[in-house]
Order: structure tokens, then sequence, then C-alpha cells
């Protein structure tokens, strides 16, 4: 397994193995891997002949105040899982590789990246797009391979991909779980173990409202209503954010239905967690 800090060097390695008419799955991060990249990683394997992971901490998706400098980095252990996992190559590049001097150009989606993370976190997809745009560029992948834990993500940038008619797959793997329920995170480290207690608070929310769904609760406000109710409850919960939308469009919808997602970010004491799930089988 190599690792490739430059967007030259990338370039060419791309070139040779495009050259051999072999395929590349690509699966994008910030690094600091858990068993969810793992499957992503695994799921990339099994379907490209070369496997590349990217893990650059993206300074054009945090805001002001956000956690850009304390995001957790540990490349050491994530090249062991990497290679573990099958990866041909890391690219992993400074910043000043993807945004030199003198950089202008952005990519912008409208419409559905103004709610939910959009609304609460101004100029994060717009960072998102950019950085993936990019990196689609350099590495020229047949297959990207995202979780669905950042579901807005995910459509956002299934949005950009056939709106600028980029030739990828785009391809959204199921969250992948802590035995307790608490979706697997990179920002998870930074909970204390009370506070790790408290944020089962999310996955036992999507739990109670496939209850109330299947026990015939449809009104959306009622359930939202409930789960705010439980969450407040959690000292150190604040909700950032929770909806029932339609999971194309991202709208609200006042009544569920198949095609419905309860999304929801929370903070426990200062980390945003974000969870969803269907209310419907
Ligand atoms: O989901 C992430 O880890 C990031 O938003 C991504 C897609 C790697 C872009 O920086």
């Amino acid at each position: 397994m190599q690792i490739i800090k430059s967007v030259t060097e990338m370039q060419q390695w791309v070139a040779s193995v495009r050259g051999a008419d072999e395929t590349i799955s690509f699966v994008p991060t910030m690094g600091f891997l858990h068993q969810g990249h793992v499957s992503l990683l695994a799921e990339g394997q099994r379907r490209g002949d070369k496997l590349v992971l990217s893990i650059f901490v993206n300074p054009t998706q945090f805001g002001p105040g956000e956690d850009l400098e304390d995001y957790p980095r540990d490349l050491q252990q994530d090249s062991q899982l990497a290679e573990q996992a099958g990866v041909d190559v890391i690219f992993a590049p400074e910043a000043k590789q993807m945004y030199p001097n003198g950089y202008a150009t952005y990519v912008d989606v409208e419409g559905i990246t103004q709610t939910l993370c959009g609304a609460s976190r101004p100029g994060h997809f717009r960072g998102v797009c950019t950085v993936v745009s990019k990196l689609f560029n350099i590495i020229q992948p047949q297959l990207a391979i995202f979780g669905n834990k950042d579901f807005q993500q995910l459509a956002v940038i299934k949005r950009m991909t056939q709106d600028l008619n980029m030739p990828v797959e785009i391809l959204g793997l199921p969250i992948f779980r802590e035995p307790d329920g608490l979706a697997m995170s990179s920002r998870n480290v930074y909970l204390t173990e009370d506070q790790r207690l408290q944020a089962l608070v999310l996955s036992q929310s999507l739990i109670k409202a496939r209850e109330l769904v299947a026990a015939g609760q449809k009104d959306a406000a009622e359930i939202i209503l409930q789960l705010k109710t439980a969450i407040n409850q959690q000292p150190a919960a604040r909700i950032d954010y929770l909806q029932i939308c339609h999971q194309l469009t991202l709208k609200d919808q006042l009544e569920v239905a198949g095609n419905s997602v309860l999304l929801l970010a929370v903070y426990i004491g200062n980390t945003r967690l974000i969870d969803n799930g269907f209310l419907m089988d």
C-alpha cells in the first residue's frame, strides 16, 4: 500500500491504473477510521480492481468556531486499518495541495443544501461538494462509497454528480452502529463516559419513532413532540434539528409514509452528533 500526498503523484498513479484498464473504487474520508469506514472499504475492495482511500480534513467544510483544529487525526492507525482492508493507495494531501494560494473555485448545490445540516452549518455543503469534486477529478473513480449516516451529504453528492454529469456511481451503505446502538462517528471520541451514555438518546429516538409509527401514529408533529420531550430530559443534550422528511426532496412531511426518514442532529455537550433512519419497513 502506498501513501501519496501530492496531487501530481496521485494523478500519475491514476493514469497508470486507467492505462491498464483497471477500475478504481474510492472511499473519501476525513480519517480517524472506524468500523463504519472499514465496511465501506470492504465493499470498495469487492467492487473495483483498485481501492483508493482519501484522508483529508477539509477546511472549507468547517465553519468558524467548529472543530477543524481539534478534529481527531491518526494517520498511523488509519494506515494499519487501510492496509488490512486491502487499500492500494491512501491519498492524504496537505491543505496547501488542495487549496494552493489563489484558489477561487467552489461547487454549490442549491435547494437540498438549505435545510437540516445546511441550515445550521452555512457553507458546509459548498465545502463538501468542492472537495468531493476535486477528489473525483484527481482520482477518477468509477465508484465512490459513502456512509448513510450523512444522509443529506449523500443526497447532495448524488444531486451534484447527476447535475455535473460526473461519470461516477455513488453508493451509500448502511450506518454502522456500536453494540448499544450509537452510530459510529470519528467525533464519538469527544464524548465523556457520561455523555457517551446520554448520546444513546439519538438511536433510541429512531427506535421510539418506529414504534410509534408501527402502533398507528402517522402525525409527524406528534411524533416529533414526543421525541423532543424525551431528548430534552438528557441534561447534556441540545437539539439542533429533529425532522421527518421525504427521503429524496428532504422536505418536511406532515404525515409519515414509506418514503419518510427521521433526521436528527443533537449536541451532547459540545459534540454535535447526527443520526437518521427510515420510519417504515
Ligand atoms: O463525510 C466525510 O467524511 C466528508 O464530508 C467527506 C465526504 C470526506 C468530504 O470531506
